[in-house]
């Protein structure tokens, strides 16, 4: 399977500091991905990166094989951020789901069939008249992800997208992320709450410092995340870590 996302020795430093340095990974196209890493590693600022939001001091970002501009990354890769109102600007969920593909200046037909898409995707067809300010936390986090599918993009970044959510949710969203890998979508999730969903994992990264120190098959490698200081419970094995039991 070819790749949907490498980066090859990327670095990046603000006010003179170092950041990361030297990063490379790939990740293959349809790729359930996590990405985990202790406070300050530097995950947040590596999406950003990615995502074309900051810019890299040196290094290649290509997607599907080939070198990505700012631009390019702007429109074909999506980043759900860890604070999902932040994201939200429209009064309404489905006005919010088509103000990305308005942006993107497509037609009106166009823009109604992605946005029922999406919010079929997320299950919030229901919730389309509402105040996305009303929504729960789930729910808002569920409205972000389908604003950033009406887009279609080539490949889904979310920055910790469990946190603050009750079991209920977090189940929720689980289960919208794996539609979406079912799909074929190119997913990479930053998480500290590996223990939830790693099961539903192909491909494991581990930062340290601004470095990848380990890459691999999740199933592989999944036992050194305690090597890192990342929580996994006692004895688990690889197919038990998930909040939706397989
Ligand atoms: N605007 C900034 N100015 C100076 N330093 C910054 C800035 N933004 C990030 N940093 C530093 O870069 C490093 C990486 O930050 P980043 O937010 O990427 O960490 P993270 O791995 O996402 O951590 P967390 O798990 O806590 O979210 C940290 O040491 C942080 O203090
Ligand atoms: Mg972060």
């Amino acid at each position: 399977m070819e790749d949907a996302l490498s980066i090859e020795n990327l670095s990046f430093s603000i006010g003179g500091k170092m950041v990361f340095e030297n990063i490379s990974f790939s990740i293959k196209k349809g790729s359930f991905a996590i990405l985990c890493g202790r406070n300050g590693a530097g995950k947040s600022q590596l999406l950003r990166c990615l995502k074309g939001l900051s810019k890299p001091k040196s290094g290649k970002i290509l997607i599907n094989g080939t070198e990505a501009d700012e631009k390019k990354r702007m429109r074909e890769i999506a980043l759900v951020f860890q604070s999902a109102e932040m994201q939200i600007v429209s009064q309404s969920v489905e006005k919010d789901v088509a103000f990305g593909p308005e942006n993107l200046g497509l037609d009106k037909g166009e823009i109604e069939r992605r946005v029922e898409n999406a919010l079929a995707l997320m299950d919030l067809k229901d919730k389309a008249q509402q105040r996305p300010q009303t929504l729960s936390g789930g729910e808002m986090r569920k409205c972000a992800i389908a604003g950033i599918l009406a887009m279609e993009p080539n490949v889904i970044l979310l920055d910790e997208p469990f946190a603050n959510l009750d079991y209920p949710s977090t189940l929720s969203v689980l289960k919208a992320l794996l539609s979406l890998h079912e799909k074929g979508y190119t997913v990479l999730t930053v998480t500290h709450e590996a223990e939830k969903f790693i099961a539903h994992t192909d491909t494991l990264l581990i930062m340290e410092e601004g470095r990848i120190v380990e890459r691999g098959n999740s199933p592989e490698i999944y036992g050194k995340l305690r090597d890192h200081g990342i929580y996994l419970p006692k004895n688990a094995e690889f197919k038990e870590l998930s909040w939706l039991r397989q």
